[in-house]
């Protein structure tokens, strides 16, 4: 949540800036801003609303230099409106700020502030922390402490981030230090792209793509102190550290939309080949299992685990609730999903035979990455299955999978889902074959997530399909979405791709649990999707498909090609390919992410900027 991009060097700031910023921007969209240092002076512009509308303040209002900041914010502190909108100043000007994260003891630091005579004229949380430095650095001058030293800013930085309480991603200008750009972390990512007479701060390694492929992941409690001769890294307490440079893989292609109208339609499109580079390398046919290589953990400590605890938020919840009906099918392992915002605060007897796994796309989930550490504390072996690479929550777990994915940028998460479920099937599977799992059972599986890939291609061939059902229901107001087993977790997933993007109140249920309550919704302005495969269950989930007919609620289905059956029963039909039970999520999730990126088309709703949402929810 909320992105910022700093740079520091030869290269003029300002477009590098707002592109850095377009880059960024799912990450927040509420408003954007830019500093730019020329000599002794900051220029600041900012304005609520998209980039684009920043962009166009900067044309009719340009600015140059060679040192800079910007930001891209999603509001937690003050409403969106231009003068709330970061950049941000402290003092009389000389200190200038970007930040993401929130300062929990703001009010109390802000009456400090004023009693010193700091006017705020802001509603944020943010223009405390500028107000501080902006104090603590006045107060190191008056020490005596030299002004051409970056140590002096570095001082008033730790002393004013000292009193804080919170989060912080920061990037900091000094009108009196041209070429200093300072960056600190706790909490909020931030990373810093090394180039040649040249630096580069970020929220995520997106806005260097292009410019380097060098980059060093700040952790919490560091701080970098860049300027175009070169970089210094520092912990608040250790001091100097030796930076450990890493190389990004990441193409400028892998971030452009390509042919695509928006990311999310993109991304659902990359689907087969984001599901091959899931499995590469890892489907072993002589052992009939799978392989990981960062797993780091010995065969006999994996197999003495007799409980796994799979922990996430929104989505990945979702992919994480088919990861527990895999687990404890293919590997008997008892298997339980917990809310990573609840299990940081629970405190559930977890043994030492528990294993747990962070499930994110990101890796940067402030609730995931809370419950993590909680379990790491007390011990547990924490692993990630985790699609950005260097994220924190990569960085922090013991071990862990990456999805190999690539930049998911559409707000609404399509291809992390189908990734983390192909991930799960493959640890099932692991697990399974250290366990009971028959050789002859583990080469099945094998084949069938083998021709996943092109199951999933033709599934997206309901396209067309697709686009006329979203033209007849487009106009409703409320939706079920109900399946059993497999595809009781895609009911979920549908119905919160549908709300998250068109902003149609829907709900997933499991299709039985429909008549302990919900069927009281069912009426013919309410449309129920069911997601009813041939399967052992299917006898059932028709059944509940006729409960809701006999109520006179539209029914949309979603099943196998050639299930006349269906097609007689419901309104309208999505067909699916036919898989086996457990990889059914994998190809009847594809219409349901299609559905609602057409309806909320048809609604004129911003399918890759939801309203009120941001990828990679940073605060709690
Ligand atoms: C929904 C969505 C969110 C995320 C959730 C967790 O489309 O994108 O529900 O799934 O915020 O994010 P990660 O997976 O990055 O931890």
């Amino acid at each position: 949540m909320c992105g910022i991009v700093g740079y520091v060097g030869h290269r003029d700031v300002t477009e590098l800036l707002l592109e850095g910023l377009r880059r960024l921007e799912y990450r927040g969209y509420d408003s954007a801003g830019i500093a730019v240092q020329h000599g002794a002076e900051i220029s600041i512009r900012k304005k609520a609303g998209r980039v684009h509308e920043l962009g166009k303040l900067v044309e009719a209002n340009p600015v140059a230099g060679t040192a800079g900041i910007g930001h891209t914010r999603w509001a937690t502190h003050g409403e969106t409106t231009d003068i709330n909108s970061h950049p941000h100043v402290g003092g009389n000007g000389e200190v200038v700020i970007v930040h993401n994260g929130v300062v929990e003891n703001y009010t109390t630091l802000r009456a400090q502030l004023q009693q010193r005579g700091y006017v705020f004229r802001t509603a944020t949380d943010t223009e405390v922390i500028a107000h501080l430095i902006a104090h603590q650095l006045s107060e190191q001058l008056k020490l005596g402490s030299d002004p051409e030293r970056p140590d002096t800013y570095v001082t008033a930085v730790l002393a004013a981030l000292a009193q804080c309480k919170g989060t912080y991603g920061l990037a900091i200008l000094f009108r009196d230090a041209p070429n200093l750009l300072i960056g600190a972390r706790l909490g909020s990512p931030l990373v810093v792209g090394v180039g040649q007479g040249e630096f580069f701060l970020a929220s995520d390694p997106s806005p260097l793509v292009g410019y380097t492929d060098e980059v060093v992941y700040l952790s919490d409690h560091e701080l970098v102190v860049l300027t175009p001769a070169g970089m210094e890294l520092r912990h608040r307490d250790s001091g100097s550290l030796t930076p450990s440079i890493q190389t990004i893989e990441q193409t400028p292609a892998d971030i452009e939309l390509g042919d695509f109208e928006h990311y999310m339609l993109k991304e659902i499109f990359e689907q087969p080949t984001t599901l091959e580079n899931a499995m590469r390398g890892r489907l072993d046919d002589d052992e009939a299992t799978a392989k990981f290589g960062g797993l780091n953990m010995e065969p006999q400590q994996l197999r003495r685990i007799d409980r796994i605890v799979l922990t996430a938020c929104g989505t990945s919840w979702h992919a994480a609730l088919v990861g527990e009906y895999l687990l404890e099918e293919f590997a008997r392992i008892p298997t339980e999903v917990e809310y990573a915002s609840e299990l940081r605060y629970r405190n559930p007897p977890l043994t030492d035979t528990t294993m747990i796994f962070a499930i994110t796309q990101s890796g940067e989930t402030a609730d995931t990455l809370a419950a993590m550490r909680e379990c790491k504390r007390k011990g547990h072996p924490t692993l990630a299955i985790c699609n950005v690479v260097g994220s924190t929550i990569a960085r922090e777990a013991d071990g862990g999978i990456y999805l190999h994915a690539g930049p998911e940028i559409g707000v609404a998460s399509t291809k992390a889902f189908t990734s983390q479920v192909t991930v799960l099937t493959m640890l099932a599977l692991y697990l399974g074959r250290m366990r009971h799992l028959s050789y002859p059972a583990g080469h099945r599986i094998i084949q069938q997530l083998r021709e996943i890939p092109q199951k999933v291609a033709q599934a997206l061939e309901s396209f067309e399909t697709v686009r006329k059902i979203a033209s007849k229901y487009a106009s409703y107001d409320n939706f079920l979405y109900l399946g059993r087993l497999y595809n009781f977790p895609v009911a979920l997933e549908g119905a919160l791709k549908l709300k998250e993007i068109s902003y149609i109140h829907a709900e997933g249920y499991p299709a039985a649990e429909m008549k302990h309550g919900p069927i009281a919704l069912v009426d013919p302005n309410t449309p129920s999707v069911f997601i009813v495969p041939r399967g052992g269950i299917y006898p059932k989930v028709m059944s509940n498909l006729e409960e809701v007919r006999a109520r006179g609620g539209p029914v949309i289905a979603v099943a196998c090609e050639g299930d006349d059956e269906v097609a007689d029963m419901a309104d309208d039909v999505l067909f699916v390919p036919e898989v086996d039970e457990f990889l059914q999520p994998l190809v009847t999730v594809i219409p349901l992410q299609l559905l609602a990126y057409q309806i909320a088309l048809l609604r004129g709703c911003n399918v890759d900027r939801p309203r009120n949402l941001a990828k990679s929810v940073t605060v709690e």
